[in-house]
């Protein structure tokens, strides 16, 4: 599948795809610290624009609504520069929020990749892993994984991240931005290293 409109410039903010224990909000706040930007977390700003957890929301709103407000907080969150934003894994399911995407040319699209199991492993190793509802939908997580990947593989910079430890994701993430001529190398050159 083809990706997202190209990129020719050095990109005003990074979103972050993959599905749930891909490493988005550990590999995210690490992103921005070494480009001196400022990190969001997509699930963390719902939850505080409603003062609800994702599970109470779920619950609550149900998927759908759920779904909706997730695509609404996006499209405020993506206004913004020097910004990374961690995405939640199921945002790529909203049209609206794929559109948007698909027709920025300053943003830079990041999937994490990794097989299931070991996606899975990591969730269930978290704290919260019991927070997340869509985990606990056993029966549909291989079918949720495998709808979702033809979106995330539409991303600029792709990142295998098994077995890699979340700093040196960040550095495939920066030396791929270079190697795709997403940035001139003297503007990464500080921060690649
Ligand atoms: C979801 C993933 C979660 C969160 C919500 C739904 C999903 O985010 O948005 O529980 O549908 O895959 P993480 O990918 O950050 O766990």
């Amino acid at each position: 599948m083809q990706s997202a409109s190209p990129i020719s410039q050095m990109p005003h903010r990074f979103v972050l795809v993959g599905f749930m224990g891909a490493g988005k909000s550990t590999a995210g706040p690490i992103l921005a610290e070494r480009l001196g930007w400022q990190f969001v977390d997509a699930d963390h700003y719902l939850q505080a624009q409603t003062g609800l957890t994702i599970a109470d929301l779920f619950s609550i709103q149900g998927e759908e609504n759920f779904r909706r407000m997730e695509a609404e907080a996006f499209a405020e969150l993506y206004r913004g520069r020097k910004l990374v934003i961690a995405l939640g894994g199921g945002a790529l399911e909203s049209e609206s929020t794929r559109s948007l995407l698909d027709q920025s040319s300053d943003t830079c699209m990041v999937f994490l990749k990794a097989p299931l199991d070991v996606l899975i492993e990591r969730c269930e190793k978290q704290p919260n892993a019991a927070v997340r509802p869509v985990l606990r939908q056993r029966d549909v997580l291989g079918q949720r994984f495998h709808s979702r990947l033809p979106h995330y593989e539409r991303a600029h910079i792709t990142v295998d991240t098994e077995g890699l430890h979340p700093e040196k994701v960040v550095d495939r993430i920066l030396h791929l931005l270079v190697e795709n001529s997403y940035a001139l190398p003297s503007t990464l050159k500080a921060i690649a290293t």
